[in-house]
């Protein structure tokens, strides 16, 4: 069985952040961010939720795939900051799509978390659950920012992205196509070094007046993390598709950081070339990153049928993981 992306869509919300904008806010500057991160802008949700750019981006990605709502079987988000508790993200993307036919869940893995999704609906698939699933990568990350640490506010911004994703049989004279190879990670005992606390426990039998919780990270330890790891992973899930490092074109990477970013092409010895970036604009979406991204290489013709593409996410849990496709 093939599993293949046909269809891909992006949201962001309307609001541009610059960086000078928060350098009016705060103790920054356009110059130490750039240096540090790549990052020049981030959009931020002011009207837009969670659920409104997920389903934008998921009739994007419909309408490219040419199927309508109720062929989906399946509906997998990752996301970290669902608007709610209770319903779930999908189960509100199902209902504003109409996909009354489609078992829908989250998924909960922080900035690899469309990688994880992807994995999962890849498995459903495969095993003959339905034809088409849609993956959706989705966050307003600034409701859990806190506003006054520079050290991680400036890094992140609100955005969905989706894919849909089909299941063929394969032709056995062809070369296989879709997702070739999967190779996901997590090691919880590292995981304080990016946390969020959730709302405090307080009942009948529990008080507890400790404020909400917002992201906290230590920054330097997830950068040794990133440069470490990422490339380990993108070696051994090229491996496992059958194919050589070299042969990849596309390498479309969680957008945390440019430096990390030109650390990871250079322990695989790639050129930058192959690793499309658009930090620049939205800087880090966590779950988002790469489905966005993924959209816009796909919108701006970067790539063809039979194209060898590799999507990698790596953060919080801490957690990892990468795709092989051929296109
Ligand atoms: O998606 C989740 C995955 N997350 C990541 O991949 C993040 C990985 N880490 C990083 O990208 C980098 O560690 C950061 C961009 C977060 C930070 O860069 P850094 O080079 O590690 O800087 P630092 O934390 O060592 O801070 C250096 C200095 C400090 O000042 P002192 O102590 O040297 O005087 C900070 O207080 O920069 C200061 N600083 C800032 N200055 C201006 C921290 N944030 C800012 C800021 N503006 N926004």
């Amino acid at each position: 069985m093939n599993v293949k992306i046909v269809g891909t869509g992006s949201a962001v919300p309307k609001l541009r952040v610059t960086n000078d904008d928060l350098s009016r806010l705060m103790d920054t500057s356009d110059e130490w961010i750039k240096t540090r991160t790549g990052i020049e802008n981030r959009h931020l949700a002011v009207e837009e939720t969670t659920t409104g750019m997920a389903v934008e981006a998921a009739e994007k990605a419909l309408r490219q795939a040419g199927i309508t709502a109720e062929e989906l079987g399946l509906i997998v988000a990752g996301t970290a900051t669902p608007d709610r508790f209770l319903p779930n993200l999908s189960c509100e993307v199902q209902s504003a799509l109409g996909a009354k036919n489609a078992v829908a869940f989250d998924l909960s893995a922080a900035c690899s978390g469309f990688l994880f999704s992807l994995n999962t609906a890849d498995v459903y698939l495969k095993s003959g659950f339905c034809k088409y699933a849609l993956v959706i990568g989705a966050e307003t990350l600034s409701k859990i920012m806190d506003w006054s640490d520079r050290s991680t506010c400036v890094l992140f911004g609100d955005g969905a992205g989706a894919a849909v994703l089909c299941a063929k049989e394969a032709d056995a004279a062809a070369q296989p196509e879709g997702i070739l190879g999967t190779v996901l990670g997590s090691d919880g005992a590292r995981g304080m070094v990016l946390r969020c606390d959730n709302r405090p426990v307080n009942n009948p039998y529990v008080k507890n007046d400790t404020a909400l919780s917002y992201v906290s990270m230590n920054g330097q330890e997830v950068y040794k993390f990133a440069v470490k790891t990422v490339p380990r992973v993108i070696e051994e899930a090229v491996k496992k598709a059958g194919l050589a490092v070299d042969e990849i074109d596309l390498f479309v990477l969680h957008q945390a950081n440019y430096r990390i970013i030109e650390a990871v092409a250079k322990r695989l010895h790639q050129p930058m070339e192959k690793f499309p970036t658009n930090l620049q604009e939205y800087g880090n979406i966590s779950a988002a990153s790469v489905p966005i991204l993924l959209d816009n290489v796909n919108n701006h013709g970067m790539i063809k049928k039979g194209s060898k593409i590799v999507l990698a996410g790596f953060g919080a849990g801490l957690t990892w993981g990468a795709a092989v496709l051929r296109w």
